[in-house]
């Protein structure tokens, strides 16, 4: 039988109101008295049902918060940031993955909208998922994280990928290197082409460089390893001299092959740059050259936006956050 306050109440020898002060605003009440309840609480193992209060303010004080791959540094860095802002705000973030697929989205979408949180953040698997207005036009504020809105329909917080791939290419141009490859994939995550788009941007500017696309299934080190074997299994003159990755766990698998080849060098014989900056990239046994991706401040800033969003409601004006990429150079080009 769940204890009830009325009980710590009794055993603390306060008014159920205090009790409930102590719990909500212990600023409020005298150190000693705060001091007693909490003892009473421990003592009776009292657990608060958060239920009663969530039917009476209509939402939780939970944020729910849906990433595509919650195995990518990527995202946990900006689930820390969005955790950040959350606590200063009082309120707490629940995370869901996608891992890419839209049903799973979507459960998450439900059960997030069915549990009344405080409002959701998702980076959506699919631009046109008819899901996500739903969400909003039923009253759950809800905010695109890294990817912008474009018909300006939700707030979103994203990185200018176009001006990350035109960044990654040109820099392996400036090197030198004039046989580029992406790799990356599915085709579908708008990620992967607004980077490739860049890249060709990039090499179009440049006399003699061609650039060839490895498609991949996945921004895996799996798949960065499938890649790096199909480089390796080309003949040495078919083979590119630079190899722009979608996000860093592909540069990172496609630097395993070609490392436990044996006879490639990078950068030497082949340049690597890959996206995002995770902490892996710099700890490499080639130290990665990435683009940067401010994650925990996609994550803290995505936040800042819902509780703009909540607190405007259904007229709240929606505010697109776009921020820049920044090249940073290792070894892996050369740096
Ligand atoms: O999840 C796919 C990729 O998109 C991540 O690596 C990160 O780059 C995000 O923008």
């Amino acid at each position: 039988m769940a204890v009830s306050v009325r009980e710590v109440a009794a055993l603390a020898k306060v008014s159920v109101g205090t009790v409930s002060n102590v719990m909500n605003r212990p600023d409020k009440v005298a150190p000693d008295t705060v001091e007693r309840v909490q003892a009473a609480i421990r003592q009776l193992g009292f657990v608060r049902n958060d239920a009663a209060r969530q039917l009476r303010a209509g939402r939780s004080r939970s944020i729910g918060l849906v990433v595509l791959d919650v195995g990518n540094p990527f995202f946990t860095d900006l689930a820390r940031g969005a955790e950040k802002r959350a606590a200063e705000a009082g309120l707490t973030v629940l995370l869901g993955n996608s891992d890419d697929d839209v049903q799973r989205e979507n459960a998450y979408l439900d059960l997030f909208e069915e549990q009344r949180v405080f409002g959701i953040l998702v980076s959506p698997v699919d631009d046109a998922n008819e899901r996500l207005a739903g969400l909003r036009e039923r009253g759950t504020a809800t905010v695109l994280i890294d990817r912008e809105a474009g018909d300006r329909s939700f707030s979103s917080v994203s990185v200018d990928d176009p001006a990350g791939g035109f960044a990654a290419a040109k820099h392996l141009l400036e090197r030198g290197r004039r046989r580029l490859a992406f790799v990356g994939g599915p085709a579908s995550l708008r990620q992967v082409t607004d980077r490739l788009a860049g890249a060709r941007r990039a090499v179009a500017e440049q006399a003699g460089a061609s650039l060839d696309v490895i498609e991949t299934t996945a921004l895996s080190v799996l798949e960065g390893r499938r890649a790096g074997e199909a480089i390796l299994a080309k003949p040495r003159a078919e083979r590119p001299d630079a190899v722009f990755a979608a996000n860093d766990l592909l540069a990172l698998g496609v630097l395993q092959a070609l490392n436990m080849s044996g006879g490639i060098q990078v950068p030497g014989d082949i340049a690597l740059i890959g996206y995002d900056d995770i902490a892996f990239a710099a700890a490499a046994v080639v130290p990665l050259s990435s683009i940067r991706q401010p994650s925990e401040l996609i994550g803290y800033t995505a936040v800042d936006l819902l509780l703009r969003e909540a607190a405007g409601g259904a007229a709240a004006e929606h505010e697109q956050v776009v921020f820049q990429p920044e090249l940073v150079v290792r070894a892996s080009t050369g740096g």
